[in-house]
């Protein structure tokens, strides 16, 4: 069972002084699975993913990337394979589009030049993005920057695919266009873990559904039971809130 798991997260434990922010997280994420994280603010959620590919350092457990464990010693290598998409899309402003998207490939995977630039173009085109290649990030909506900043993870080729808030620093009328393109990543067989308050993503395209809680997961299934009969309390009266708010 363990060796079709792309992302194997065992007993995971995070403290900040003295402050246990994780207190033993597991899951696992087979090929193709896309899992929704969510949780009141400050339960731990961004700790976790942080913790997956060591931004954040673990203090305890273990984390298997497609049956290999994430280690300080080959935490570069393990990081190319292991994208990250922020709230806030990280692009480098002095570089257009299209280089933000070759680049890693070349500097980080040592990809031809002429290749890279193939694979970014496509990656753009995927993402809606194609005629914008030469236009640099300031030029753009949010909502763009956000999609070349998922053009960029997918364009390394990534085992998995994280998500923290992709689309809550967005103007609400630009969320549709980041999440229809998650959406479509997720039925396209990509696995993926997505911190995200968008309900209609976590229904249409979650296998799973995790909720966490002051460092624990307390519960986690298919969204459609989840939404309408969490086992525990606090996932029911938390869920219903990002219901009607979220
Ligand atoms: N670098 C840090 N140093 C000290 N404490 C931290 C650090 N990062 C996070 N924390 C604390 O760890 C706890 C969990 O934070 P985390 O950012 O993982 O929560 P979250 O679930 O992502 O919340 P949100 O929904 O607001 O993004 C919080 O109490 C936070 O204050
Ligand atoms: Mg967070």
């Amino acid at each position: 069972m363990t060796d079709d798991l792309v992302l194997d997260v065992r007993d995971v434990k995070k403290s900040y002084e003295g402050l246990e922010v994780l207190k033993g997280i597991g899951f696992g994420l087979r090929r193709g699975e896309t899992k929704v994280l969510v949780g009141p603010s400050g339960s731990g959620k961004s700790t976790l993913l942080r913790c997956i590919n060591h931004l954040t350092p673990p203090d305890e457990g273990r984390i298997f990337l497609s049956g290999e464990e994430v280690l300080e010693k080959n935490i570069d290598a393990m990081r190319a394979r292991i994208g990250f998409v922020f709230q806030d899309f990280n692009l480098f402003s002095h570089l257009t589009v299209l280089d933000n998207v070759r680049i890693c490939q070349v500097k980080v995977k040592g990809v031809a030049a002429d290749v890279a630039t193939e694979r970014a173009q496509q990656e753009l085109e995927r993402v809606g993005l194609g005629d914008k290649a030469s236009a640099y990030p300031a030029e753009l909506s949010g909502g763009q920057q956000q999609r070349v900043s998922i053009a960029r993870a997918l364009a390394m080729d990534p085992d998995v695919l994280l998500f923290d808030e992709p689309t809550s620093a967005l103007d609400p009328e630009l969320t549709g266009e980041v999440v229809r393109v998650m959406q479509k990543l997720a039925s396209d067989g990509m696995t993926m873990v997505v911190v995200t308050h968008e309900m209609s993503f976590a229904r249409q395209a979650a296998d799973e559904l995790i909720f966490m809680e002051n460092g624990y997961i307390i519960e986690q299934g298919p969204p459609q039971q989840l939404f309408s009969s969490a086992a525990n309390d606090r996932t029911r009266a938390f869920l219903n809130v990002i219901a009607e708010h979220g």
